[in-house]
């Protein structure tokens, strides 16, 4: 039996490793080495190495596991435990040297995420959770807000890197934009979930993401309290991801449907 506290603490180990390599890589300078499904999806030199050390060291500590990453992918095979791994989620800010940008650490027992760590690795502030154990900031249990007013509500979000899905998610934020407080574009979507999860925004969506991006962040959200969904009935996933306290996430989800978030390519 796999126990949760168990792997969380290895995970923060890691990550700690991990965000200490990517600062120091950031220091020397960044340069995109190679670009990914479009010409702006850049992986930098640092986005690989980070991902390096982190199966390195969940190698040397748990030899039977299996790592899906961002950059190698794997973690196909059966294993105890799957960890799901962003080395470096927000490499667009990292490459920037705007100072947003998370190791998202987590790991996957039986096809559900049970434990989970969010380092941003550039101010040091950490997010973890366990299922069942609530979120932690800083030794701080972590909280939603109580908003249940969409139209008083702070909506983070989240763009892909294809024209012409970042014109369809357009689209839908035009639609979105006057029925809520305001909207935040940050970046670095498993920090907008911790955010969500620490009540710094009412709620978050985002079409096209991928396990990395929100693994971690997702259960760090719903520890937090917050409603992690997909659309129409669907789990959080490609199509969609929302994440809301219980009282707002209605309001934001049937706007969305409505607006057709997870359609467009
Ligand atoms: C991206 C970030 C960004 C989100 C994109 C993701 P990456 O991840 O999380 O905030 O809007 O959808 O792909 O490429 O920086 O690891």
């Amino acid at each position: 039996m796999e126990q949760p506290a168990d792997l969380l603490a290895l995970a923060v180990s890691v990550a700690r490793a991990a965000g200490d390599l990517a600062n120091r890589m950031r220091a020397d300078g960044v340069d995109a080495v190679a670009t990914k499904s479009t010409a702006t999806d850049v992986v930098t030199a640092a986005d690989r190495a980070v991902e390096r050390l982190v199966r390195d060291k969940l190698k040397e500590a748990r030899p039977g596991d299996v790592v899906f990453g961002e950059e190698f992918g794997g973690g196909q095979e059966r294993a105890a435990v799957r960890w799901i791994l962003d080395p470096i989620d927000g490499t667009v800010n990292y490459l920037y040297n705007i100072p947003v940008y998370a190791v998202s650490l987590a790991a996957e027992v039986d096809g559900q995420v049970v434990a989970g760590v969010v380092l941003n690795a550039a101010t040091g502030r950490e997010w973890t959770a366990t299922r069942g154990g609530g979120a932690f900031c800083g030794g701080r249990r972590l909280r939603v807000t109580g908003e249940t007013d969409l139209g008083q509500a702070l909506v983070g979000t989240g763009f892909g890197y294809a024209a012409e899905r970042r014109l369809h998610q357009a689209r839908v934020l035009l639609g979105l934009i006057g029925h809520v407080r305001d909207v935040r574009r940050i970046g670095a979507a498993s920090i907008d979930l911790c955010l969500v999860a620490e009540g710094a925004l009412d709620a978050y969506y985002e079409k096209g993401l991928n396990p990395w991006d929100h693994a971690a962040g997702g259960l760090v959200a719903a520890e937090a309290g917050a409603l992690v969904t997909g659309l129409d009935g669907n789990p959080p996933g490609a199509d969609m991801v929302i994440a809301a306290p219980p009282a707002l996430h209605p309001h934001l989800h049937d706007l969305l449907s409505k607006l057709d978030a997870s359609g467009g390519p």
